[in-house]
């Protein structure tokens, strides 16, 4: 049986802002990537994408705030643990992080080769700087960036290097699960197929053994990860194959989030940017029932005053509706 490498249990987390309002962007969030495997995340801007990825990092630093739940990495809970220690001790080479818009954040006056050593140096200190930047030459090398660009500066490097350079810095420790939010979001088609063909080859020479990508545009992860959870308003609202969740998602959320008229023999032939209607809820204050009900086209009232619970199918496959699977089917099919 493939190894698991995290593993998150119930997780719920939440923001303080400064007038001491608490603000639940985590809500009791379950999630499991087994070695050579990745999990993708897609929702809709402020469901709680990054926050999860900070949570799930054990990134606690005000004014995020752990509430309960277990954060497993290949066999050490994080959760107990002190921040400055996960920062420490985990951050870097257990897992790597690559935040969202972190091309943008590259100090421009700094060398590609110094960020390798500060990454490095962090956990090795005594590593010379010649072995560094032999296992960054090699590195960079069998991901297809050219040696040269570690003697140059960020801001003469092109968007798509930028952000491959990013990600080439950021794994050079060979991590367990590497975190990637939005790696691709802000780059033009070409580049955003670069980046996660190298992804994929990454996870391919064992570079990194896991991978968590998070994105708004579930349709893309169709051709990037294994699985695909949908969040909607700090809840996981679908889980499945990526398969499943592109061509046959089950909760209403999914399905808008797919805007996509499908034929399956020839993949996703046209991506529609529809909108759903509405916004999400706040999330100082979510919604008794469902969170989605007042955005659902299919909303009963039975949906406002009950909250639903992840149902499991007996493939694996699980969502978040009070809908049972035939009923969704049946409605789905009346379209
Ligand atoms: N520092 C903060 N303090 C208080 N609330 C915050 C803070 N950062 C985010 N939030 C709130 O937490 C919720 C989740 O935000 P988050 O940034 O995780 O969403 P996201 O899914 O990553 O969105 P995007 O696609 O825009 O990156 C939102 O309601 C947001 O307003
Ligand atoms: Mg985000």
């Amino acid at each position: 049986m493939a190894e698991t490498i995290l593993e998150v249990k119930n997780l719920k987390t939440k923001y303080v802002t400064r007038f001491h309002e608490n603000v639940y962007a985590v809500d009791d969030v379950s999630l499991k990537v087994e070695e050579g495997k990745s999990l993708g995340i897609a929702g809709e801007s402020g469901c709680g994408k990054s926050t999860l990825a900070l949570s799930v990092m054990g990134y606690y630093f005000a004014p995020l705030h752990y509430i309960s739940g277990d954060i497993i990495v290949d066999g050490t809970n994080l959760s107990g643990m002190n921040p400055d220690k996960v920062r420490k001790n985990i951050l870097g080479n257990e897992i790597a992080y690559i935040p969202q818009s972190a091309m943008n954040a590259l100090n421009p006056t700094q060398k590609i080769i110094s960020f390798v050593e500060d990454v490095i140096h962090a956990h090795e200190p005594k590593k010379s700087k010649k072995d560094i930047y032999d296992l960054a030459r090699e590195r960079f090398e069998v991901l297809g960036l050219p040696e040269d660009v570690l003697q140059r500066h960020a801001v003469e490097l092109s968007g798509g290097m930028k952000q491959r350079t990013v990600i080439a810095i950021s794994t050079i420790l060979s991590p367990k699960v590497l975190i990637a939010d939005e790696p691709s979001s802000a780059l033009d088609v070409t580049s955003q197929k670069l980046v996660i063909r190298m992804l994929r080859e990454m996870m391919e020479k064992g570079f990194i053994k896991s991978m968590v990508f998070i994105t708004h545009e579930l349709p893309l992860l169709y051709n990037v990860t294994e699985d695909i959870m949908v969040m909607y308003a700090g809840q996981i609202v679908e889980h499945g194959s990526a398969k499943e969740m592109v061509f046959d998602p089950l909760h209403p959320y999914s399905k808008g989030l797919m805007g996509s008229i499908i034929v399956p023999e020839e993949g996703i032939r046209e991506h529609r940017l529809t909108s759903i209607p509405g916004t999400p809820p706040n999330l100082k204050h979510p919604p008794e029932g469902c969170r989605f009900a007042e955005r659902c086209a299919y909303v009963t009232p039975a949906c406002r005053g009950f909250r639903p619970d992840m149902t499991t199918l007996p493939n694996g496959r699980q969502y978040r509706c009070v809908m049972s699977e035939r009923k969704i089917r049946e409605v789905y099919d009346h379209e």
